[in-house]
């Protein structure tokens, strides 16, 4: 039976991700932001049993305003859970697992596409991510290590309620008027990742 470890399964993409996985008789392991918050000094996690990685949290503090009206400190949580704490599991993971197979599964936007204005910081921490996860697989060239980017579209998550600077009442209106998905339009492509034992999946964009 596969494993796997993931993050973000409190909510949205990544709880629909893990009920899929759990629904496929996968062993999911899903530690809530108590557990492991990637805003901190990430403790020690033990991540050599887990066939796949799936690293979906990811947050937006101030999304949709001027970049200079942002606080510093939201710049640094924006940056720091969607990119560093991915770099740092994905390095932790790499060596734990000592060259076995493994698969790595990040989830991006597709604001790596096409960036916007007021999306400053979110946008160039997912531009550096998939920069981090394109020069890796690069550099380990590994027919046993896989990466699976997936860039979604707007899709009706919780998302923007984690916003510092979002009326959290009016946080679902943006969906009333603007093409998105619903977390489940994922899941064709996550079936399609597991298939992949031969790691020919390496990016996705999934958008309506
Ligand atoms: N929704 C969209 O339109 C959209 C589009 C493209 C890409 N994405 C990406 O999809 C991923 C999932 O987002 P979502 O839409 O499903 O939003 P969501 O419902 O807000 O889920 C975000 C998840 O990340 C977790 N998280 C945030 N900060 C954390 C921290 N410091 N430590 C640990 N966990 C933390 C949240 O945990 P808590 O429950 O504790 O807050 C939650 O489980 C993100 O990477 C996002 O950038 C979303």
């Amino acid at each position: 039976m596969s494993n796997a470890f993931l993050t973000g399964g409190s909510s949205g993409i990544g709880q629909e991700i893990a009920q899929y996985l759990k629904s496929i008789a996968m062993l999911v392991d899903s530690p809530t932001r108590d557990e492991l918050n990637l805003f901190d000094n990430l403790s020690y996690t033990d991540l050599s049993r887990y066939d796949y990685l799936f690293l979906c949290a990811g947050v937006d503090r101030n999304g949709r305003i001027p970049f200079i009206e942002q606080s510093e400190g939201d710049i640094i949580e924006t940056m720091t859970v969607n990119t560093i704490a991915n770099m740092r599991l994905i390095n932790r993971y790499i060596k734990q697992r000592h060259g076995k197979w493994s698969k790595i599964v990040v989830i991006g936007s597709t604001i790596v596409e096409h960036v916007w204005p007021n999306f400053v910081t979110y946008g160039t921490s997912k531009v550096a991510l998939e920069c981090f996860i394109d020069s890796l697989s690069q550099e380990l060239n590994s027919k046993n290590i896989g990466f699976t980017q997936i860039h979604p579209g707007l899709t009706k998550t919780n998302f923007n309620k984690n916003r510092g600077n979002v009326d959290k009442d009016k946080s679902t209106e943006l969906y009333d008027h603007t093409p998105h998905m619903t977390t489940s339009d994922l899941l064709p492509i996550i079936k399609s990742v597991i298939e992949d034992r031969a790691h020919l999946i390496t990016k996705v964009t999934v958008s309506k």
